[in-house]
């Protein structure tokens, strides 16, 4: 290969005439070949080489094992199940004459411009059925980041089951033990980092609730035998883009090899490939860096403010919002919503969300979901005088939806129990007192958009709330076509996707977040149409700070919504304000405290916190992030931001504790540029990137619950 850092696919020959392909990033390169059987195999995924020749051949390099067919002991990128393999395979189908068996053979490559990134697309044709499948492999070069999905077509006359159709399989260096870091957690408690060395076997990780879900996120993170840290160290790591039931499965075997398979979840999944029918797998979009978990998670978030996000507001900074949720839960009204919109505006404040309460009837949460018309008990003239009071306080208006949910207790149901997923002869389990619309429907999708193009047409909304509150039970379908049962968990999230781009090209002006009990909701799929993730139900500052080290593994900090409460009943604890604003700064801010009863010395701080916050914006929303330090190894947490044009940068320093008299520490800041000088604002202080790098800056914070904000500018 080259010598010049541009990133490029580049295809070649090996000497034994084998075709090659290379996809080199900046940094990295990710190569394979056919091998003499024309099976797709793996060869490289590391730092960028030199010489074409230096990735290897794509030959079965293994030895031969008794019981083993070579291929099934390989390293092929997208195994189909058939023959004697027993990895994990990434497709598995059944023709229409009970063969359950695919036999894929290489038919051509070609490699497209495309609009953003390059793209290989690697066709395979069935030996004897009428069954096409594409690997699709876009290079984003700059991010050193590959994207892949597969397309798999029926261009018989007879359909075919999908049974197993994962994205793609990652193949890891051979010959080595792992460490698998994911994350995992519960409603009011995701983002938990979690560790273990790849046993022999499988690591499974999953949502079968029909959503990303709190419990597990499609991310994962592996190194060598625990080898990497924040910032050395060789990682390779991954998101799919998907919000449906996922897996990822690390598999270890015997034979050296290590491999991560990922996608839609097999688990009751089956998709009929009628006649002429395509099918596209999720992406999954995967990288590696050998400067560690820091850089690993610097790569995923320039991709997604880059790639993923809305473009309409990719390069704008997102409003400080305030949201009364926690002060008037249901209980909302023209006069208590306005009063604490007064207070937000004299805070600063952006945006101001009405959440839940505002239509059908909706005191608690046992009604009214699925009544989207305004409740006018509560609002007896409509939203609008609400939200031109709002406007005239300066502020833009937002508001809270959660369009997949019914209440059995709302008119929808009653005109529309079929509507929802159940089984007949089974009880229709409700959580949270409500049931789920099936969105593969197109009479509920119809419905959905017609409510929310009457909602955001008729009034002047620039922000919307998308909650959705239960997993999934009783997946039934009653009324689907034979043999299509089982798709509703994918034609959902299809579902949710069509309306997501129908709403977004129809209402330009209107950002979303995305909200499923807190974090339940947050991957790479959604964030295509979301501005922003509630990241946890949970508002303590401190729990907030250990799940944002690990939402920021995979997840960018813009795209962070937390905020600033009262104390929290949960843990029961009081941190200062101060604090508390700190916390909620680390990404999008926002204000969800009863301001009615802040006395006007914490109105003042609030309103410098405020102002403080929009001075450093654009260097925590755009800028890069470092985690200098981490509750998970002591009593201190910093997160570092570098600005995009590299002039400033900010920490913000969290004590969860003073111990054995203790009160400073060494903090060094990364990412600076050496020769420069910076002068601490508000001090006197100057220094090289290289001295606060080498050397760091002290942090001085005594007691518990203690925060400070540095922000620091080129001289
Ligand atoms: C969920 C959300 C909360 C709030 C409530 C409203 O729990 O996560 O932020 O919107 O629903 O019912």
């Amino acid at each position: 290969m080259s010598d010049n850092i541009h990133s490029a696919i580049v295809a070649s020959t090996s000497p034994a005439g084998q075709a090659i392909w290379v996809l080199e990033g900046e940094r990295t390169a990710y190569a394979f070949g056919l091998d003499r059987f024309g099976c797709l195999q793996h060869m490289y995924w590391g730092p960028r080489l030199r010489a074409a020749s230096d990735y290897g051949e794509p030959s079965p390099a293994l030895e031969r094992f008794a019981h083993e067919r070579v291929a099934g002991v390989s390293q092929e990128e997208y195994p189909a199940w058939g023959d004697i393999k027993y990895l994990e395979p990434c497709l598995k189908v059944a023709f229409a004459d009970g063969v359950r068996s695919a036999m894929l053979r290489y038919a051509k490559a070609a490699i497209l411009a495309g609009d953003e990134a390059p793209e290989l697309v690697i066709s395979f044709a069935d030996d004897h059925y009428p069954l096409l499948v594409d690997l699709h492999y876009r290079l984003w070069g700059e991010h050193d980041l590959i994207e892949r999905f597969a397309v798999i077509r029926n261009t018989g006359n007879e359909p075919i089951n999908l049974e197993q159709t994962l994205s793609a399989l990652w193949h890891l260096p051979l010959d080595e033990t792992y460490r698998l870091r994911t994350l995992g957690g519960r409603w009011g408690g995701e983002f938990q980092i979690s560790e273990v060395l790849a046993p022999l076997g499988k690591q499974i990780i999953e949502s079968r609730r029909g959503i990303t879900s709190a419990h597990a996120n499609p991310w994962f993170g592996i190194d060598r035998n625990g080898s990497a840290s924040e910032t050395h160290g060789d990682v390779w790591f991954g998101a799919l883009a998907y919000s449906g039931n996922w897996k990822l499965v690390v598999e270890r075997n015997a034979y050296g090899q290590t491999m991560i398979a990922g996608g839609i979840h097999d688990f009751d999944h089956t998709w009929k490939l009628d006649a002429g029918e395509s099918f596209t797998t999720p992406s999954f979009v995967a990288g590696f860096t050998a400067e560690g978990y820091g850089d690993a998670s610097r790569l995923l978030h320039r991709f997604q403010l880059d790639v993923v996000m809305p473009r309409s507001t990719a390069n704008t900074l997102l409003p400080v919002l305030y949201n009364s949720w926690y002060v008037t839960e249901f209980d909302v009204n023209f006069e208590n919503q306005a009063a604490a919109a007064r207070k937000a505006a004299d805070l600063g404040i952006e945006l101001f969300v009405m959440d839940d309460g505002w239509f059908g009837v909706r005191d608690d949460d046992t009604s009214g979901l699925g009544d989207w018309t305004v409740d006018k008990r509560k609002f007896p003239n409509g939203l609008t005088p609400l939200i031109d009071y709002v406007n005239s306080l300066g502020m833009e208006f937002g508001i809270w939806v959660e369009p997949e949910m019914v209440n059995i207790q709302s008119d929808l149901y009653a005109r529309h129990p079929d509507w929802i997923y159940h089984f007949p002869t089974r009880p229709r389990s409700e959580s949270r007192h409500q049931l789920v619309l099936n969105f593969g429907r197109a009479d509920v999708q119809a419905f959905v958009l017609d409510f929310m193009h009457e909602l955001l047409s008729n009034h002047n909304i620039r922000f919307v709330k998308w909650d959705m509150n239960r997993s999934f039970s009783e997946p039934g379908y009653p009324d689907a076509e034979d043999g299509r049962e089982r798709e509703v968990w994918v034609r959902h999230v299809q579902g949710l996707y069509r309306i997501f781009a129908e709403l977004r090209e129809a209402h330009p002006q209107v950002m979303f977040e995305s909200c499923s009990s807190g974090g339940g909701r947050v991957d790479l799929g959604i964030l295509r149409y979301v501005e922003d993730f509630w990241m946890s139900d949970n508002v303590d500052p401190l729990d907030n700070l250990l799940m944002y080290e690990g939402y920021s593994m995979a997840y960018a900090p813009k795209a962070k919504m937390m905020w600033v409460n009262d104390p929290f009943h949960w843990t029961n604890r009081a941190p200062s304000l101060t604090f508390r604003f700190h916390q909620a700064m680390t990404g999008a801010l926002g204000v969800g405290a009863n301001l009615l009863r802040w006395s006007a010395e914490e109105m003042t701080e609030a309103r410098e916190h405020i102002a403080m916050y929009k001075r450093i914006r654009p260097i925590v929303q755009h800028g890069r992030l470092y985690r200098l330090a981490s509750l998970r190894e002591g009593d201190w947490a910093a997160f570092q931001y570098v600005g995009a044009d590299d002039k400033e940068t900010v920490v913000l320093v969290f004590l969860q504790a003073s111990r054995f008299g203790a009160s400073r520490r060494w903090l060094r800041l990364q990412g600076l540029a050496p020769d420069a000088q910076y002068r601490i604002e508000g001090a006197e202080t100057v220094l090289s990137g290289a001295a606060l790098m080498a050397r760091g800056v002290q942090i001085e914070l005594r007691g518990d619950l203690q925060s400070t904000l540095l922000h620091l500018k080129q001289i």
